[in-house]
């Protein structure tokens, strides 16, 4: 069996990278719903449902999703990809409707989430839900380029949040804080640029489809 090289790991390493922030920020919030509440925790500690199962699905997602777009991990382990799709799978959706859910039922600080946010998060999730069902539909019918463009997509937008830190970070660095309207743009900015990578990939790997994509073969389901 062919050895795993540096290469297979560099796009699951770029993925890890670009999710680590919000991975911690989800440990450090589980950790902060039993500390005494604050006006800062207190929407989580009143409902603490949501935002458990969001952080749990969304670390998964983040984690274990990096690993499906190495080829070399698929070809490897052809076993693991199609057992940790499915998990990966539940967690996206898990991940798209919590993120729905606290969006609209949490009362989240209008600086926090003005009406352009709270717009956007509510079609990112159901893009993100979208985008899981019909990369599954595309899996069962052996579609599979059809599959990993919709999975690139909903990863892409999963790992908005790992964008989104990326683009505050320097700007809260520069300028002490960001809140209201400048942050829901920037927030939705991060979204549109990791949608606008992820249709590059997608154009370019249609430009020049690989013999293996197109090929029906079960290790890649
Ligand atoms: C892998 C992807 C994601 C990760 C790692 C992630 C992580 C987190 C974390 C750690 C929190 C707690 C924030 C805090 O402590 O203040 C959170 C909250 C939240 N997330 Fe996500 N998230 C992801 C995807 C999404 C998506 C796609 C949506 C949009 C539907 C979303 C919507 C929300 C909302 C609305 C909150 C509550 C914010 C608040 O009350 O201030 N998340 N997320």
């Amino acid at each position: 069996m062919k050895k795993l090289t540096k290469k297979d790991l560099l796009v699951p390493g770029m993925l890890l990278a670009l999710g680590i922030v919000p991975m911690l920020g989800g440990l450090a919030r589980l950790g902060s719903l039993s500390a005494p509440t604050t006006v800062e925790n207190a929407r989580f500690v009143a409902a603490p449902t949501p935002v458990v199962l969001h952080i749990v699905a969304a670390t998964l997602y983040a984690l274990l999703g990096a690993f499906q777009f190495s080829s070399g991990v698929r070809r490897r382990w052809p076993g693991w990809h199609r057992r940790a799709g499915i998990l990966l799978a539940l967690c996206g959706l898990l991940t798209g409707l919590t993120g729905m859910w606290m969006t609209a039922r949490y009362r989240i600080p209008a600086e926090l989430q003005g009406s352009v946010l709270l717009g956007v998060r509510m079609l990112v999730g159901a893009a993100m839900v979208t985008a899981i069902v019909l990369s599954w539909s595309s899996i069962r019918r052996r579609d599979v380029p059809r599959h990993e463009a919709w999975m690139i997509r909903a990863y892409a937008l999963a790992q908005g949040a790992g964008t989104q830190a990326l683009v505050l970070g320097p700007w809260i660095l520069l300028t002490g804080e960001v809140v209201g309207w400048k942050r829901d743009l920037l927030m939705t900015l991060a979204w549109a640029l990791n949608l606008g990578v992820a249709e590059w990939i997608v154009r370019r790997r249609t430009r020049a489809p690989r013999a293996s994509a197109t090929a029906v073969s079960p290790s890649r389901a």
